[in-house]
């Protein structure tokens, strides 16, 4: 098998290729077989018996667009990212900003251990210090205790790791919580950390003298931090533009209005391979969130700067609970051949890859925003959607949204016009 940093993520065109063409690269880029190209090329990766397992009441599914993201070099090694999104415009934007990248290097990115919070809320503690006392007291136990849960985490070297404490005034009483810090590897954590705060929370009580109410893992999980860093040369995009992306990030820094819509942008990418890949993109867009208002003023996830030769430096940081098993990952057929396209050895690489490509789309975003805006390339885009909203057929979809485009006027209303206009010709 050819390995990953001999292969050239760089493809030209890829958007003008049709669809054998484009599975024709992915498989000689991730080296898949027919079976898979054949799951591919289908649209029917998850049937009825495999979706029923999944979740209750199933009727049916509700399918998203596979689409791919060239031009990415993270860490020096070249990846296809597979993006599940129905929002036109977005794969666009991460393949042009990794392209442009590229020509400086690409991402440098990097992740700590998979640490995640497991927290217990103890009520009615009596005497705080003598509570937390008693932990300490008793910390291997209790370690020892949870590490019974999942042998297999533990041959990893995974497993809980500390304990830490907040304690929280309300207005009724003084809460102890107590953080379970645990590395869950490849996972993303939150079955064996649910396991091991419900199961130790009987034992906490007894020794503290408390009640625990909740027994669950945090989405806010601080210690398990994904960077990526990019710069993007002058004379390739302009001080002129440079100068205005600066501008816009500072209106982000001081306004939580406008910093939503920036730290929407970053999401756009890191959802889109989160769904791709099988995760739980909503953990990881309250981690982001969360994160992002850490320091009690909402903030930007990313931020900006120039370099000592006028460059353009983008940076992000930010908590991504990505797994490579587990969940869905390794049981929903599209999930495992978008991990197979990625090539990821590890969570933490998989999560270097999203925090990139959310710095990717936020750069991209804040490019287009600060020159032609995003509108007019996606309502190119989106015109086809509008067609078909406004009754196209599957063949005249194409000439209304041309037609849509030429007149600069992409709107329900004018599309019912030339679709009727067509149709009397
Ligand atoms: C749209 O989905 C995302 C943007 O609004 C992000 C941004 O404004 O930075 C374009």
């Amino acid at each position: 098998m050819q390995s990953n940093n001999i292969k050239n993520s760089e493809i030209i065109k890829f958007y003008k290729k049709n669809q054998t063409q484009r599975l024709d690269i992915v498989r000689s880029f991730a080296n898949l077989n027919d079976l898979e190209i054949q799951k591919l090329k289908q649209f029917n990766s998850l049937n009825f018996t495999c979706a029923n397992r999944m979740i209750e009441n199933v009727i049916s599914i509700m399918p998203l667009p596979l689409g791919i993201a060239t031009n990415f070099k993270i860490n020096n090694i070249d990846y296809l990212i597979p993006m599940a999104i129905e929002e036109p415009s977005v794969i666009a934007a991460a393949s042009s900003a990794a392209k442009i990248a590229r020509k400086s290097g690409g991402f440098i990115a990097s992740s700590t251990e998979s640490l995640m919070i497991g927290q217990i809320q103890l009520t009615n503690v009596k005497d705080l210090s003598f509570a937390i006392n008693q932990i300490e007291k008793n910390k291997k136990e209790i370690l020892n205790q949870v590490n019974q849960c999942d042998s297999i985490l533990i041959s990893l070297n995974g497993g809980a790791k500390a304990i830490k404490y907040r304690i929280i005034n309300t207005k009724k009483q003084t809460m102890l919580i107590i953080h379970l810090i645990v590395d869950v590897k490849d996972a993303m954590g939150a079955n064996i950390v649910n396991t091991m705060v419900e199961k130790i929370s009987p034992f906490l009580e007894k020794l503290t003298n408390s009640v625990s109410i909740l027994k669950i893992i945090s989405n806010l999980p601080v210690y398990r931090i994904a960077k990526s860093k990019a710069v993007w040369k002058k004379e390739l995009i302009s001080e002129k533009i440079i100068q205005r992306i600066l501008d816009s990030y500072q209106l982000a820094l001081h306004d939580p209005f406008r910093c939503a819509t920036h730290n929407k942008g970053i999401m756009n990418g890191i959802d889109a391979l989160a769904i791709a890949t099988g995760n739980d993109f909503r953990a990881i867009e309250a981690g982001a969130h969360a994160f992002a208002c850490l320091t009690n003023k909402y903030q930007p996830l990313t931020k900006y700067y120039l370099d000592e030769n006028q460059n353009l430096v983008g940076e992000i940081e930010m908590p991504i609970t990505a797994a490579t098993i587990g969940g869905i990952t390794q049981t929903h057929e599209t999930a495992k051949i978008c991990l197979k396209i990625l090539n990821v050895k590890t969570s933490k690489e998989l999560a270097q890859i999203m925090a990139s490509l959310g710095l990717a789309q936020n750069f991209a975003a804040l490019r287009a925003l600060v020159t032609d805006g995003i509108q007019k390339n996606h309502m190119k885009l989106h015109s086809k959607n509008i067609a078909i909203a406004a009754g196209a057929s599957e063949e005249n979809v194409d000439a209304i949204s041309n037609m849509m485009c030429k007149q600069n006027n992409i709107s329900i209303s004018n599309a019912k016009e030339l679709i009727e206009n067509y149709a009397n010709k």
